[in-house]
């Protein structure tokens, strides 16, 4: 949410802000804005309601702002409408303070408030606003400099931030601060980068310093000096990044959604690589010794979104080969309800960012209370990846597209080496199957190769519907969890209604809104609930569906149901959810790019939530 860049160096900040903007542009999109100062001079400060290009589009290609050192946003709205006005950069009315921000102050009424007691006057409706008059005003009542008054706002303001802040008096200096929202800087030669994700500063350099919760960072072309909020000045080591810089761009691909699609069998090859190691999964990369799963009493996964669907399909697999009885939550309900949790109980965070807020607030309460925490997340040094006991890394490499596709296919593949070490581990899985799940493991990203061959068939039938009203995805067990994803890819790109319904439940209420030509998606990859999803998908024909099947290739007699029925190959049934998704993304690509939308940055929606 909200995407932040920086830049102090011996060349033109702005064309090199606009173009980390441009990476950062999932992040959110509603307005965008650039300070750039050269020397000692005045900053300038240029905002543009709408998307990146309008700004660019002002500013020339950033031609018209001179300067060497600056910072550029680009905005998800919390506080106030998308406007210019309420666009970043935020300024003090001298020009002082100059700052942008990821994050919310929660705490920002209560504040203005009392800045407006000692004569401060507020222009916008945002909570930035007030973050950077706060500092301004700890700056010329102690004038301590601008460490001091990062350091006295940080203890002031409540919520989540990452912030970038210019000072008149300091020029040719940024300054860093941040809470529970991304931020790194960028180390190149005679050069320093300020970004909210690694994508936007790839192109410069791979060296990068993680800021790290309740830290300062003060910056020069070159020098990067990190402090606590004591302000004593602590060490951080770089690290450095090794990521393939193709891999953030669209690749002759039109969206980068059906890019991250293709990219799927290599992921997951990918991560598949770094569990396996001579045909057995490396017990290590959990972090749990053998006792600790042995003695295990509950799991529960905690996430959002795509990341929560994983947890729903992996409660099936892990109940099921593991016999631990496991429990899958919001991550937003999670946090605020009575935990019951202790050492015997094993809390696995599923993210793609790290940085969703209540994901991380979810992991911060269950250590809270004394639980295993173990992370599953994709952007290396993010703050789960940090905080969590242990880390696993999927290797999806860079997301860009705001729905999840590749690293909801690598969350998955962490789920199942999960579900089976322990089966193993607990005695619940003879050798030979073991081996026999491990190597069907592998089968799996050809596999997924091959479903995408189909895909000019999904595509003419998502032309057909692409002006449907109303989608419902059913299905049982594992195929419910895949008709939850199946759906919210749908919803998020497309801007059709649809809905996932546990197959059997269906009757109980939503049926009255199936009516003649409603198009159902029934999902029959578990051979022990085809004939029962056959059934309900049967009740929904006779009141008017068009019923599209989604199984594996052999259950031929589908087709006396379904009018349309698409097929995936073969596999381990608690594997299924890896092939079966393939199709429901496509299809909802398709039907995006068949009603005109913005497949890659949907409305309302950003690419990491790290607000709640
Ligand atoms: C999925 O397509 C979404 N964009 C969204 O639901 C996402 O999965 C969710 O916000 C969680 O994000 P995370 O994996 O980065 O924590």
């Amino acid at each position: 949410m909200c995407g932040i860049v920086g830049y102090i160096g011996n060349r033109q900040a702005a064309p090199i802000l606009l173009e980390g903007l441009s990476r950062l542009e999932y992040r959110g999109y509603d307005s965008a804005g650039l300070a750039v100062r050269s020397g000692s001079g005045e900053v300038e400060l240029v905002k543009a309601k709408g998307r990146l290009k309008v700004l660019a589009e002002k500013t020339n290609g950033g031609q018209t702002l001179r300067g060497e050192c600056g910072i550029g946003h680009t905005r998800w709205a919390t506080h106030g409408e998308p406007s210019e006005t309420n666009a970043h950069p935020h300024a003090t009315e001298d020009r002082g303070v100059v700052g942008v921000h990821n994050g919310i102050i929660e705490n920002y009424k209560e504040l203005k408030e009392v800045l407006q007691h000692t004569g401060y006057r507020f222009y916008s409706q945002t909570d930035t606003e007030v973050a950077l008059k706060l500092v301004d005003y700890y700056l010329k009542k102690y004038k301590g400099g601008p460490i001091d008054a990062i350091a006295h706002t940080m203890m002031r303001i409540r919520g989540s931030y990452a912030l970038a802040l210019m000072f008149r008096d300091y020029p040719g200096e940024i300054f860093v601060a941040r809470k529970d929202s991304p931020l790194i800087v960028g180390a190149g030669g005679d050069e320093t980068f300020i970004a909210s994700d690694v994508p936007a500063i790839l192109k410069y350099t791979r060296t990068v310093y993680y800021v790290g919760n309740m830290e300062i960072g003060r910056l020069s072309a070159g020098q990067v000096h990190f402090y606590n909020i004591d302000q004593d000045e602590i060490a951080k080591e770089p690290a450095e990044i090794d990521w393939d810089a193709e891999a953030a761009e669209k690749g002759g691909f039109e969206h980068f959604m059906m890019k991250e699609i293709h990219e799927q069998p290599r992921a997951v090859q990918d991560t598949l690589g770094a569990i396996i190691k001579d045909d057995r999964i490396d017990a290590g990369w959990m972090g749990l010794t053998e006792e600790e799963i042995r003695e295990l009493r509950q799991i529960y996964m905690v996430a959002c979104g795509s990341a929560y669907h994983v947890g729903v399909a992996a409660q099936y697999v892990i109940e099921d080969l593991a016999g631990i009885p496991v429990r899958v939550e919001l991550a937003s309900e999670f946090r605020y309800r009575t935990l019951l949790l202790d050492t015997d109980t094993l809390v696995i965070v599923i993210s793609q960012s790290g940085e969703t807020a209540d994901s991380l607030a979810a992991l911060r309460e269950a250590k809270e209370h004394g639980a295993r925490t173990l992370g599953i997340v994709n952007v290396v040094g993010s703050s789960i990846a940090r905080e969590a006991d242990h880390v696993f890394y999927t290797l999806a490499g860079p997301e860009i597209a705001v729905a999840t596709t590749k690293a909801y296919s690598t969350q998955l593949i962490a789920a199942y080496a999960l579900a089976l070490e322990m089966a193993r581990v607990r005695g619940r899985m003879e050798e030979d199957r073991y081996l026999a799940s491990v190597a069907e493991l592998r089968t799996l990203p050809d596999k997924m190769a091959r479903v995408l061959e189909d895909k000019e068939r999904i595509q003419w039938f998502a032309a057909k519907f692409a002006s449907a009203k109303d989608i419902f995805f059913i299905g049982r067990g594992i195929d419910y969890a895949v008709s939850m994803e199946g759906s919210l890819k749908m919803k998020e790109i497309s801007y059709v209604h649809s809905e996932a319904y546990a197959a059997g439940e269906l009757k109980h209420g939503t049926i009255s809104l199936v009516e003649d030509g409603t198009l159902v998606v029934g999902v029959l990859t578990q051979p022990a609930l085809y004939e029962k999803t056959v059934s309900n998908m049967l009740e929904t024909k006779t009141r008017g569906a068009y019923l599209m099947g989604l199984t594996s290739y052999g259950n031929y007699n589908v087709e006396d149901t379904a009018d349309f029925t698409v097929y995936v190959p073969r596999t381990d049934p608690h594997f299924a959810t890896s092939l079966a998704i393939i199709p429901l993304q496509l299809m909802a690509y398709y039907v995006s790019v068949a009603r005109g939308l913005d497949v890659d940055k949907p409305r309302n929606l950003a690419k990491s939530v790290t607000v709640e």
